[in-house]
């Protein structure tokens, strides 16, 4: 009796353990033309506005470092825990909710019903990992293979959101903590700010270094104040990434931003911490020179980085849910 109960607990244990694995193949059969119609989608949306590969990416990004990649951050409503939408880093900035919706519509139309009931197939949370992927290749960046199965929350929580996503006035040592948080190291997330090489920021969420720092270029300086005045202008836009590629392209995804910051050309004040051209070398300038030398080596970190961080603590096999609609729960 007490070993089949044991053997019963075991074989429980290796079925979690086994639904807990994401898997490349998972879509094969219910779904087999999800990851082109995700692909086909983000072509669209990019082609008629660059900056949403950017936005997409981001999109990701913030839905992995709360709650895990469960997409939480698409729900709006306040009813499930919290809307992420209106957490301090997202309120007025995340963008791509829309694309994410009809490439979620696309990908249903295609699938393989009787699956699943003839609910829907293919997570919102999957959708967003593979959406993010694809981003980056259409921008002329690395790819890698994204596992799926992630399964979708019935939750969100805007506290968590405030707590863990990271803020511009960071520091190095800020940084690292918010990182280390989940599990990243130095170098990762030295490679996953590297994102910033595409997309754009507030006026308001760099002003502060543009008139206070001293570390920052002269000419670049000028060039920001045009648009971002002292007061005023709080939504303005500017490139995180001062593109130096000839012609220029300042959507390209290259390693362009780790130059940048080598000659005081960071746009964020997260951003330029990562190299400080005159102060003793930190821990993050040999990083930042080992990628601003090596386009490649940046590629692989930043593909590798991008990996580990759509797995953080994914919702599988009977957790969560596969939602119809990306912003409501079922
Ligand atoms: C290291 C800590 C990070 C901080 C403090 C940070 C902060 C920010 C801020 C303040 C903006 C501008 C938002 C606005 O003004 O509306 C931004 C934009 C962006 N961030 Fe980050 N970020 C960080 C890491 C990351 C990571 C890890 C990724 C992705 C892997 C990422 C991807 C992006 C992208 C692509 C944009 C541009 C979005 C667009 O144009 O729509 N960031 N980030």
């Amino acid at each position: 009796m007490a070993s089949s109960s044991l053997s019963v607990v075991l074989l429980l244990c290796l079925a979690s353990a086994v639904s807990a694995q994401l898997s490349s193949t998972y879509y094969d059969k219910s779904c087999p033309s999800a990851l082109s119609k995700i692909q086909a989608g983000v072509a669209a949306a990019v082609a008629s506005d660059r900056r949403m590969a950017a936005s997409l990416l981001r999109l990701h990004f913030h839905d992995c470092f709360v709650q895990g990649c469960d997409a939480s951050v698409l729900l709006n409503e306040t009813s499930v825990g919290g809307n992420e939408r209106g957490a301090f880093g997202n309120v007025g900035s995340l963008r791509g909710f829309a694309v994410i919706e009809q490439i979620k519509k696309d990908v249903e139309a295609v699938c393989k019903k009787p699956y699943s009931n003839n609910g829907p197939v293919v997570s919102c949370a999957d959708i967003l990992a593979v959406a993010a992927r694809d981003s980056v290749v259409a921008l002329g960046g690395p790819s890698w293979e994204v596992k799926l199965g992630r399964r979708d929350s019935t939750t969100a929580s805007v506290a968590q959101a405030n707590q863990d996503l990271p803020p511009p006035f960071l520091d190095v040592a800020g940084l690292n903590a918010s990182f280390a948080g989940k599990g990243f190291s130095l170098t990762e997330m030295v490679a996953l700010s590297g994102a910033h090489t595409i997309g754009m920021a507030q006026c308001q969420n760099f002003r502060g270094r543009l008139y206070n720092e001293p570390n920052i270029n002269t000419t670049y300086a000028t060039k920001l104040k045009l648009n971002c005045p002292t007061s005023g202008g709080n939504t303005n836009l500017a490139p995180l990434d001062d593109d130096t590629a000839t012609p220029p392209n300042p959507d390209l995804f290259n390693n362009d931003f780790f130059i940048n910051l080598q000659s005081e050309k960071g746009l964020l004040h997260s951003d330029q911490v990562l190299y400080n051209a005159t102060a003793p070398a930190g821990a993050t300038e040999g990083i930042v020179n080992g990628f601003a030398s090596s386009q490649a080596a940046f590629f692989s970190a930043f593909a590798s980085a991008m990996v580990k961080m759509a797995n953080l603590s994914p919702l599988t096999g009977s957790q969560g849910q596969v939602r119809t609609v990306c912003s409501i729960p079922n």
